[in-house]
């Protein structure tokens, strides 16, 4: 693996900061570019810092200002792109920032690799959303979730052939950063690679309701307050745990010779699906008591059923989730207390290894 330092763009997100963590704790130098706009990121900035000291260095700048965005990547030997507008909500209140953020900002990324002498890897996170609404596939309900119809897609969940259907202002500026990083490969030969990401969730993650449901469900559940449930809750999600999806992450870059130029469905998997009602009943078993809920209309661009089929990426690297969903919830909910000094009361499974 090269020496080189690696940059994490949105590198003090959710994400961003257990990636940076790992590759930190091997040796490598991490450098982030994030403008700190998510809330509460600045929390995992400084956990970084206290816990890598100066192996990781941070430039607080813009994806959208490009000079900034070439300095950071001058010298790096793989580029992590998360940095991002998140959410479907809010690109739906202002799309030309959401445009501005992930379309221009992601060409600034990938200008900025390919400019340099030797050009960097460039990994990117896009989403399911590029998949659109899929109200085309038959579902029906089974107790508190929906599922496919045909068995197929109850096995195996959604391949990459999936036709792109961009949904919402968020859809159609992640598939349009999608398409450019995947056609950097094909126009300008750069090491680029793709991850279109069901739902990620883990440590230092500060859920909202516009983004990281799983999060967001715990910290309402931990705090107390009702939850709102915006259509039926029978939605269903492949979801994984972040510790499962750095190791992709790492993989991808050690595989980047054969694996550049191409998307790759990234998720939990058939083996590890929850509803939003199963999500609730799991929180009321580790918390003690079922969260107060209540529903409101659906919202844009929401799938009723989304689960990735992560086999290309498996037949290319091997690698498969490890943490299934009851393990992964709980190791979230601990880190949650702990992060609020409530740890006396967390359950009892497998401590996160960072
Ligand atoms: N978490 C998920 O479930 C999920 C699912 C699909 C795709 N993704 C994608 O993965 C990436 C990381 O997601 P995350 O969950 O870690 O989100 P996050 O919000 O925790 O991290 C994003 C980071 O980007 C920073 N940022 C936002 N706008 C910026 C800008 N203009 N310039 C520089 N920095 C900026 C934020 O401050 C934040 O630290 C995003 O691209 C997101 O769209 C995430």
């Amino acid at each position: 693996m090269s020496q080189k330092t690696v940059v994490i763009t949105g590198g003090s997100g959710f994400i961003g900061t257990n990636l940076a963590d790992k590759i930190a704790s091997s040796g490598r130098r991490v450098k982030l570019l994030d403008n700190l706009s998510r809330p509460g990121v600045e929390n995992n900035l400084r956990w970084l810092r206290d816990t890598h000291g100066d192996r990781v260095s941070i430039d607080i700048a813009d994806v959208r200002d490009a000079a900034a965005v070439r300095r950071a990547v001058a010298g790096a030997g793989t580029v992590f792109h998360f940095a991002a507008q998140v959410a479907v909500t809010t690109s739906l209140d202002d799309p030309p920032n959401d445009f501005d953020v992930n379309a221009r900002g992601t060409l600034n990324v990938l200008e900025a690799a390919r400019v340099q002498p030797e050009p960097p890897a460039v990994l990117f996170t896009s989403t399911n959303k590029v998949y659109g609404g899929m109200e085309d596939v038959p579902l029906r309900q089974r107790s508190k979730r929906y599922e496919p119809c045909d068995a197929v897609l109850r096995a195996r969940g959604f391949g990459e052939q999936r036709p792109l259907d961009f949904h919402s202002p968020y859809g159609c500026s992640k598939g349009a950063a999608d398409q450019y990083v995947l056609d950097y490969a094909r126009s300008y030969g750069l090491r680029t690679a793709v991850f279109r990401m069901s739902c990620i969730y883990g440590p230092h993650q500060f859920g909202t309701e516009d983004q990281g449901w799983v999060a967001h469900f715990l910290i309402r559940a931990i705090e107390e307050h009702p939850i709102t449930l915006y259509g039926d809750g029978m939605q269903v999600r492949d979801i994984l745990y972040v510790e499962d999806l750095v190791r992709a992450f790492l993989l991808a870059e050690k595989n980047i010779g054969c694996l550049a130029g191409q998307a790759f469905n990234m998720g939990g998997g058939a083996g590890s699906t929850v509803s939003l009602l199963e999500l609730i009943e799991l929180i009321g078993s580790l918390n003690g008591r079922r969260p107060k809920v209540s529903f409101e209309d659906w919202r844009t661009g929401d799938q009723r059923y989304y689960v990735s089929d992560f086999s290309r990426f498996e037949a290319a690297t091997g690698w498969r989730p490890r943490v299934g969903v009851r393990e992964g919830v709980g190791n979230l909910y601990n880190w949650l207390l702990e992060f609020r000094g409530l740890a006396e009361t967390s359950v009892a499974v497998r401590r996160h290894a960072s």
